[in-house]
């Protein structure tokens, strides 16, 4: 697959078939996120695979965080609360969730640059999964101290993203992008 078109078509899922993701699969995955770039090469990033026992915890605290959040908005489309509905019930049956954490900053500048090169890390495993026919969601669950408990991570470390990783079973269309020309200014 050409980069480019994985860019283009790469698509958040959130529902995925029974298909499990193999180990050396999630590996090659999660490799490609390691040549992201980062700061002085300090590669910040970990990455925390939750096991069944994990699993189950986080997905009772993100029912909790969605009903008393999103689901409760009263701006939020019936449509967008009901795909939000299924997607907690289990993850969307996603066979992977796992948290792309970065070290705890000791200066301002890693507490600037080390959540960044996780993303870019993130954005990495994105489209190297989309290459392999596999899919995910980015999380903002992860930002949550019940997340950031259940993963172990310490008072000063950072969840980049949670991951919920498999094989879509539903594929949405594409969500409307701005031009980069309506983005970009220009200085003197
Ligand atoms: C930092 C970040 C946080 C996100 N958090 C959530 C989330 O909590 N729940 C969710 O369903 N999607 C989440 N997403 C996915 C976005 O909704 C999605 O990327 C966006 O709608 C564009 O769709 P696309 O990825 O298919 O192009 C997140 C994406 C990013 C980059």
């Amino acid at each position: 697959m050409e980069l480019k078109e994985a860019i283009l078509n790469r698509r958040t899922v959130r529902r995925f078939n029974s298909k499990a993701i193999s180990d050396e699969t999630l590996l090659d995955i999660l490799e490609a996120g390691t040549w992201a770039p980062s700061h002085g090469n300090n590669q910040p990033w970990e990455f925390i695979l939750a096991g069944p026992e994990t699993r189950g915890k986080l997905a009772v605290a993100y029912r909790k965080a969605m009903e008393s959040g999103p689901l409760l908005n009263p701006d939020l489309p019936e449509e967008r609360k009901q795909v939000i509905r299924n997607f907690s019930m289990n993850f969307g049956d996603a066979p992977v969730i796992l948290a792309v954490t970065c070290a705890p900053a000791l200066t301002d500048l890693d507490r600037y640059d080390f959540p960044m090169s996780a993303a870019a890390a993130i954005q990495n495993i994105l489209l190297a999964a989309w290459e392999k026919q596999i899919a995910g969601v980015w999380l903002s669950f992860g930002s949550t101290p019940q997340a950031r408990s259940l993963f172990g991570i310490p008072e000063e470390g950072k969840i980049a993203g949670i991951l919920a990783l498999g094989y879509p079973e539903v594929i949405p269309p594409a969500q409307p992008r701005i031009s980069a020309i309506n983005k970009l200014s220009k200085l003197p």
